[in-house]
């Protein structure tokens, strides 16, 4: 009994693990869309977007809440798109994706 119970508990940390990296690529997917619908028309397509950064860079323009790269925007015509809801929604799906083709991850988007 106490072994078949460790079996259960192994194979449901392994699918968690599985279902969490297919999370992730949804994440990169879903923020890839959100950087060609909001970010494209100021700078370029997503390999071009993505290595304005280093993925350290993007972390950190990205901690709190997005602080530093609304900071970034302040003043210019994006800011109203970094102090929006849409923002909020999709900040965690941009970060995933910029992180991903970050100027140092040696990983280029497939289509931009
Ligand atoms: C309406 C235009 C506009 C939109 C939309 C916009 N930006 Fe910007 N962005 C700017 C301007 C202007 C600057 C400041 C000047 C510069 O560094 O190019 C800037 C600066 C930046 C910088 C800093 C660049 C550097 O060299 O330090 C990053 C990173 C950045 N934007 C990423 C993004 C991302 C990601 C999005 C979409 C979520 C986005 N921007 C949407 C206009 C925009």
């Amino acid at each position: 009994m106490k072994k078949s119970t460790s079996i259960i508990l192994s194979s449901l940390v392994v699918l968690g693990a599985l279902s969490t990296a297919a999370n992730a690529d949804g994440s990169v997917k879903k923020g890839q869309r959100a950087y060609l619908k909001n970010c494209k028309k100021c700078h370029g397509n997503g390999t071009k977007g993505a290595v304005l950064k280093s993925q350290a860079g993007w972390n950190a323009l990205f901690a709190d809440d997005g602080a530093g790269i609304k900071a970034v925007h302040k003043g210019t015509k994006g800011e109203k798109f970094f102090g929006s809801k849409k923002f909020k929604k999709y900040a965690p799906h941009l970060r995933a994706f910029l992180h991903m083709y970050g100027s140092d991850s040696g990983n280029v988007p497939s289509c931009g």
